[in-house]
């Protein structure tokens, strides 16, 4: 039997859908190339804006459409839409095998073997506060792998969906981690990002450092610094990201600890959702416009290379066009190097959707096209000030673009594409100079 994940969303599915594909062979299943060839399919869904939950929908309902030219194929759901709306989605769906809860994703093979021996229609959701199951099976990677260290999240956003599906924090024990990550890096991986929706939250709400674990020898004594001590210093990883951050999570340990750890990057993703004090605090994010100024400025005093990215949302209630052009300004004066911009969507359940979603699609369009030409100037701006520079690079292979050159990206995650040369292997890292810019790409030539 063969398999295919269809995945939507952020980095904490395409995590759950690679840990799912590694449980499903080794249960004996074979991955397809094509989701066409596969006997399974599974969607695993995003909920975050409705738009999202419309693909994965109009996804399925293709999928079981094509039951019957090929009876016996199965089709389960996993993800946040899965938890979301439990058996409901049976309504929309009605010959959907199999649902599974984002902290469940360990019975999927067992799910199969129950449709495959007849049953239908099942719905295995979780609690918001048990211990996911199986978090740490890897498939056939590359040199870059996810690691989740935290599920959940415990902040209650005005328009986010997450907490009511994703559950209560819980922090994964730092020693399990750290033996993933060796495990990982024996395998070849010379790359991780550390995930959690509030990744700095690391180890605050749950114990994750035991008797008998090694003290910190910097004299960390924050669970998230300490963690980031450990894996730097696995044999083997040359890089460590983590995402996504948040601002109260940016105190002196941990920039200390990103600018001194020879492994971690000098690159955070920051959301920062708007920079409106008033629209910042409708959305109940816990910070100023001033805040997060601040953090900012922390991070580059002590890493004059370091590297911001961020997400936006546009047209969010209320949003006036005073609260937009506070934002416009944030950006700049935060010298973002990246920024995804969302269109507000009301989430049923989170406390705006029950405000009027006043500012019209229309407006929200042009807020999002105003953004991203700002974005693209100040990409361009900030990556001119780097030629000439070098940046060292983990080079990742053939350009997708253009096969005759090789890509990778910098330490600050800009993607970097480069003549490649004989002998140069991939998952390395390899010096490069800048010779040409552009909004999101940097163009160099290898250094003799
Ligand atoms: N509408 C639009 N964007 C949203 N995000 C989260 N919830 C919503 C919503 N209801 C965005 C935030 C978050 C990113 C992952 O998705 O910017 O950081
Ligand atoms: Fe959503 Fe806020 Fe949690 Fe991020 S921190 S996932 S925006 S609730």
């Amino acid at each position: 039997m063969t398999f295919f994940i269809h995945t939507y969303g952020c980095q904490m599915n395409v995590r759950d859908s690679e840990a799912v594909s590694a449980l499903l062979v080794a249960a004996g299943y074979d991955p397809a190339e094509k989701e066409d060839d596969a006997d399974l399919v599974i969607v695993n869904s995003c909920s975050v804006r409705e738009k999202a939950e419309d693909k994965a929908i109009g996804k399925l309902g293709l999928l079981c459409a094509t039951k019957r030219e090929r009876p016996g194929r199965i089709v389960g759901l996993m993800g946040c839409m899965a938890q979301r709306l439990g058996r409901d989605i049976f309504v929309n769906v009605p010959k959907l095998d199999f649902s599974v809860g984002t902290r469940r994703n360990g019975a999927i093979p067992s799910l199969v073997a129950r449709v495959s021996a007849g049953e239908r229609g099942i719905a295995e959701l979780s609690s918001p506060d048990e211990i996911p199951d199986a978090p740490e099976a890897h498939a056939d990677l590359g040199f870059s792998a996810y690691v989740t260290i935290l599920l959940g999240c415990n902040r209650r956003c005005a328009y986010c969906i997450v907490p009511d599906v994703r559950g209560r924090e819980y922090s994964r024990p730092a020693r399990e981690i750290v033996a993933e990550i060796d495990a990982l890096a024996r395998r070849g991986v010379r790359e991780v990002t550390l995930l959690g929706q509030s990744v700095m939250n690391y180890g605050r709400m749950n114990p994750v450092w035991f008797d008998g674990d090694a003290p910190s020898t910097h004299g960390f004594t924050e669970p998230f610094a300490r963690l980031l001590e450990a894996v730097d210093a696995i044999p083997g990883i040359l890089r460590v990201r983590f995402t996504s951050g948040h601002p109260s999570g940016v105190t002196d340990e941990l920039v200390c600890a990103m600018s001194t750890l020879p492994h971690v990057c000098h690159h955070l993703h920051l959301p920062v959702q708007s920079g409106s004090d008033p629209v910042l605090k409708r959305m109940r994010r816990g910070y100023t416009r001033e805040g997060y100024l601040e953090a900012c400025a922390k991070l580059r005093a002590a890493m004059p290379d370091f590297v911001l990215t961020t997400d936006v949302i546009v047209g969010f209630p209320g949003e006036s066009e005073a609260d937009f052009e506070e934002t416009r300004s944030l950006m700049d004066a935060a010298d973002f190097g990246n920024a995804f911009i969302f269109k507000y969507s009301p989430r049923p359940g989170t406390p705006s959707a029950a405000w009027e979603d006043d500012v019209g699609d229309e407006e929200k369009c042009r807020r999002d096209h105003v953004l991203l030409a700002d974005q693209d100037r100040r990409g361009q701006a900030q990556n001119e000030r780097l030629v000439g520079s070098v940046q060292h690079v983990l080079a990742e292979g053939r350009s997708l673009r253009n096969a005759s050159r090789w890509s990778g990206r910098s330490d600050g995650n800009k993607i970097v594409v480069f003549e490649p040369r004989p002998g140069i292997r991939e998952g390395t890292i390899v010096p490069v100079r800048i010779t040409r810019a552009a909004p999101q790409t940097l163009y160099g030539e290898l250094c003799p």
